[in-house]
């Protein structure tokens, strides 16, 4: 298999972020060196994915301690837990970043009073997210395929995804297209379908990339196409998403557009499946209904970036431009998530299994 693509790098206290904002059109990675470059790049969305969005953000303030002279350790101690604070504010949605920020948070806590040592500690486990991060999605991916070949039998079949859930919105290998990459890896993957994903475009600027690059058999849809993609392909057998928040009861926050997804794969009698890591759960928030949700500026649904087209149809890459493509004045709603109820989820995959509900129709969450 190809290697996949690196969103973040980052070595000997240095870190360095692939800008998803160029992305499909250039490949260039920007330097991140305090928590205030981290907190910048998540809300531009220079980098984003839920996964991802925690991982820099822990790595941002991990490299600005690395630059910082060290003081006592009471001020040490107040000034991580300060800039956690701080970075958990960059994007409300994805839970991720929220339940990082907690566990490095009591990593300092309980570091013995010394302020080299409570800096070794929260590096250390800022660095050990990032470790884990591509090994939870492995495990995601395995148990996706395993879950998908017990349930949906021998046969080859398509999948259908939203949104970027891949190597660009983790530390690597990817959530619901990691769980894509796995079925194709084992040759039962018969074509994967990538919505375009509107407003922001990530699936036909960043999944496609990926696809692309990783030579796995796939097709651009518009968000428009789902329904009907359903119904005249039955080889599609599976819905599968990624999360930004799943509650405690299984309700999943997800890019705008999963609800309709998860509507539409119920009444075609297709699995809808959820792949995200533990790190996803907010077993604090019983359901769905309390869940902030995320509104961005109007001109992301309203112009778009891309090289200009020449004639002859080929792209001058150097000549990047933003168009406008509505009517100027007109009002914008632009909620980036929604939310999929757990009654319309079939199953959630994490890297310690699958969820799937009881007789009762409820997930369990805990028990995984
Ligand atoms: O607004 P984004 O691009 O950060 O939204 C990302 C998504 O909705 C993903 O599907 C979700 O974060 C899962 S990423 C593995």
């Amino acid at each position: 298999m190809a290697q996949t693509l690196l969103a973040i790098k980052y070595q000997d206290q240095q870190l360095e972020i692939l800008d998803q904002l160029r992305l499909p059109h250039e490949s260039v990675y920007v330097k991140i060196q305090t928590a205030q470059d981290g907190f910048d790049a998540i809300r531009s969305m220079t980098v984003r994915g839920a996964p991802a969005i925690a991982i820099v953000a822990a790595l941002s303030l991990a490299v600005e301690l690395a630059q910082t002279e060290l003081g006592s350790a009471e001020a040490e101690r107040a000034l991580i837990l300060q800039r956690l604070a701080f970075l958990v504010e960059s994007r409300p949605t994805a839970v991720n970043l929220a339940n990082a920020a907690r566990a490095l948070g009591a990593v300092v806590e309980a570091a013995p009073a010394d302020a080299a040592a409570i800096r070794a500690a929260y590096t250390a486990a800022a660095e050990r997210m990032l470790a884990d991060d591509v090994a939870d999605n492995r495990s995601i991916g395995d148990n996706g395929l395993a879950w998908a070949r017990a349930t949906l039998g021998a046969d080859r079949f398509g999948v259908l995804t939203i949104c970027n859930t891949g190597s660009l919105a983790t530390a690597g290998y990817g959530t619901a297209l990691g769980i894509i990459r796995s079925l194709h890896t084992a040759g039962v993957l018969d074509h994967a379908y990538a919505l375009e994903t509107r407003p922001y475009n990530q699936g036909s600027r960043l999944t496609a990339y990926e696809l692309v690059y990783e030579k796995i058999p796939a097709t651009l849809v518009t968000d428009s196409m789902a329904s009907v993609l359903l119904k005249t392909h039955p080889e599609i057998k599976m819905v599968v998403v990624g999360a930004d928040r799943v509650a405690a009861n299984g309700d999943t926050t997800n890019k705008i557009g999963t609800y309709q997804l998860a509507i539409t794969a119920r009444y075609h009698g297709v699995k809808f499946v959820v792949a995200a890591p533990t790190t996803s759960i907010d077993f604090d928030t019983p359901d769905g209904s309390s869940i902030v949700i995320e509104h961005r500026k109007p001109h992301e649904l309203v112009t778009l970036r891309g090289p200009v087209v020449r004639d002859d149809g080929s792209l001058d890459v150097d000549d990047v431009r933003t168009v406008h493509v509505a009517a100027p004045g007109i009002d914008v709603w632009n909620p980036a998530f929604d939310i999929a109820p757990a009654e319309l989820i079939d199953a959630i995959v994490t890297e310690k299994g699958v969820a799937v509900k009881d007789a009762d129709g409820r997930f369990h969450l805990d028990r995984l």
